[in-house]
């Protein structure tokens, strides 16, 4: 195994990993109609019948990877931003199967083959890293999105994909603006003593079959080499999930915010999001 900064080409890949962890995320849930298991309702009430319906997971789970891969090539487009992702060696290789109906709309016909078969071939998992500041080091970083215009082309092409095409049919649009909103009444990052000047971990994901294997603790290793270098701090708003592993690296919790109150029905989760920082050792 290994790690390595990202190519377009595995951007289908990193959106079937993190769309295949959303659907398991109480947060996510927050805001969404359905998880793949739930076949008949169309908002998040009790009236679920449990009952497998291939087809209709088989388009939940397709607009679900479209719509994720076009926010990931929207939030690795923003200055600053460095995405990073864990490759498995050749003898590590490895297909991930999933036990809850999920389809990787890209290599079959849903109807003619096992639709639960899932291969992001040897990519596992990914991280996306911000940084924060005005420092030379900071521009430094943030100067690597603006060498290719070819990025500028994509955003405008995903921009304009954004508006034109079907919204994941999994998410209510409602409860995302909810949830949303919820997270702009977030605490100022200067109130909680987080300086401008910081690497942001915007998102780490691993594929849940190749889970506590060590893949998150290493993609985030590649954060704290670059903060100790350039003797800065580093934030996460981390969900339940993540909260583990950022305890393990040294992080603090110097937040919260509660989505609590905004769960309903069975999704039987957390709803905190833990505002975490960590700072150089003394
Ligand atoms: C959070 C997440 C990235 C962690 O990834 P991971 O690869 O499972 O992380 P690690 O394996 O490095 O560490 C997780 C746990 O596995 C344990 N572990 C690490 N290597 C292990 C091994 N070889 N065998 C068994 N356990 C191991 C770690 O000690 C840790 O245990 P703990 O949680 O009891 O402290 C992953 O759970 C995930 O993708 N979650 C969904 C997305 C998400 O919520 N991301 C966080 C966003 S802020």
């Amino acid at each position: 195994m290994y790690i390595r900064h990202h190519r377009s080409d595995d951007l289908y890949p990193m959106a079937i990993i993190m769309a295949a962890c959303d659907l398991r995320d109480p947060l996510a849930m927050i805001y969404r109609r359905s998880s793949l298991n739930n076949t008949n309702n169309t908002n998040t009430s009790t009236n679920n019948t449990n009952v497998y319906d291939p087809k209709r997971a088989a388009r939940i789970w397709t607009d679900h990877v479209k719509s994720t891969k076009r926010s990931i090539e929207l939030k690795v487009l923003q200055p600053g931003c460095i995405c990073q992702v864990i490759v498995l060696d050749p003898e590590d290789h490895d297909t991930a199967t999933l036990q809850d109906g999920v389809t990787d709309p890209r290599t079959t016909n849903p109807k003619i083959t096992d639709p639960r078969v899932i291969n992001t071939r040897d990519v596992v998992g990914f991280a996306i890293f911000k940084r924060c500041g005005v420092s030379s080091r900071a521009l430094g970083w943030q100067a690597e999105g603006r060498r290719l215009p070819t990025r500028v082309r994509s955003f405008v092409v995903h921009s304009s994909l954004e508006v034109s095409r079907s919204w994941d049919s999994s998410i209510s649009i409602s409860r995302l603006a909810q949830y949303i909103q919820r997270l702009y009444t977030a605490p100022p990052r200067a109130a909680l003593g987080i300086p401008d000047e910081r690497w942001d971990i915007e998102a780490i994901y691993v594929l849940p079959h190749h889970q506590r294997r060590g893949f998150g603790t290493t993609l985030l290793r590649w954060v704290i080499d670059r903060a100790v270098e350039e003797g800065v701090q580093m934030c996460v708003w981390s969900t339940e999930a993540g909260r583990a592993l950022y305890l393990n690296a040294g992080f603090t919790e110097v937040g919260t915010i509660d989505f609590t109150d905004m769960r309903e029905g069975n999704d039987g989760g957390q709803g905190m999001v833990r505002i975490m920082t960590w700072r150089l050792p003394n």
